[in-house]
């Protein structure tokens, strides 16, 4: 597994959820609280991270990551640099080692890395100078902590922080979903009563994949009484042509729409981590319906990363 940790047992990198405790968890989700304010309210902000740079290095698209890491790290007083990694030498042929080691000698102190390779974000954690954290915003299948965190928070917000009461369905490519990965670390942490992987068999994971979900090959076993329902975009960036499914069989089959929902209970929250593929995986109907928290996740995003930046990274010595 990735170190992720200083010598004193501290979070140091953010690379995975795997490993990191229920309390680490839950104080990681209290310090995102206190950054949640409601749309038209003034968005928080605070001078922890000034005198900080942190660098957004996004070797894969990203919308929602990519802009709340940035916020996140504006909104705590740090200089934010987007390496346009298309624009950068990279292209040129440089390793991402060598940006990386360019980077800190311009006094960078953290990185955000997005990329498609597995292993690249705990390569450069490893290589790093000690004093520079490294904060994974999705890598390759394997993981999405940030993701975790955001969805465990909105989890809590609108059911309580009694995990062990509710049943989660996740639904869909859960075969090469980071997000869906990240999912089930933080939910299996926090003790939830019920993990259901609700997906076609050439979707579900390999057998020795998320030992303690329950799998489910049809929807309506699914969602029977599900307190809370995360469909999944399909990963096309991962499959070959061949394995791609037909987005209408796929939705005639697994799409979530009103009347599927009603098996889950009255109360269920929708979730999806966006982006959505609308009319494959989820009905318009449901995904700006009255039980989404769709639009929640993302204004959740922000906090958490926030959260993270402030509670993983230290304070440099020295002034202006
Ligand atoms: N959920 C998520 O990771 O979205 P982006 O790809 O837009 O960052």
């Amino acid at each position: 597994m990735t170190d992720q940790r200083r010598p004193d047992g501290s979070l140091r990198h953010l690379i995975t959820l795997e490993g990191i405790s229920r309390t680490e968890i839950d104080s990681l989700l209290d310090r995102s609280q206190g950054y949640v304010r409601a749309l038209g309210e003034r968005a928080p902000s605070n001078r922890a991270l000034a005198g900080m740079t942190i660098g957004n290095l996004f070797t894969e698209p990203s919308t929602r990551t990519r802009v709340s890491f940035e916020l996140a790290g504006r909104r705590l007083g740090a200089e934010v640099i987007n390496l346009e990694v298309q624009l950068s030498s990279r292209v040129k042929g440089e390793s991402m080692l060598d940006t990386i080691h360019t980077l800190e000698a311009l006094h960078f102190d953290a990185f955000v890395i997005r990329d498609s390779e597995p292993g690249v974000v705990a390569h450069v954690a490893a290589n790093v100078a000690a004093h520079v954290s490294v904060f994974s915003a999705g890598e390759a299948h394997q993981s999405h902590p940030t993701q975790g965190l955001l969805d465990a928070l909105t989890v809590r917000q609108h059911k309580g922080g009694h995990f062990e009461r509710l049943r989660i369905a996740i639904i869909g490519d859960i075969r090469h979903s980071r997000v869906a990965r990240s999912a089930y670390e933080v939910f299996t942490a926090l003790g939830v009563g019920e993990l259901r992987l609700v997906a076609p068999a050439g979707l579900m994971p390999a057998s020795g994949e998320f030992p303690a979900g329950k799998r489910c090959l049809t929807l309506e076993e699914g969602l029977a009484d599900a307190d809370v329902v995360m469909a999944l975009r399909i990963q096309k960036e991962r499959m070959t042509q061949a394995e791609i499914p037909n987005g209408e069989e796929y939705f005639a089959r697994f799409g979530l729409t009103v009347p599927r929902l009603r098996r889950a209970r009255p109360d269920a929250i929708v979730m999806h981590p966006q982006p959505m593929n609308r009319g494959v995986e989820i009905d318009s109907e449901v995904a700006d319906g009255p039980q989404s928290v769709i639009r929640a996740q993302v204004r959740n995003g922000v906090a958490v990363r926030m959260a993270v930046l402030e509670a993983l990274l230290r304070p440099r010595p020295g002034g202006a």
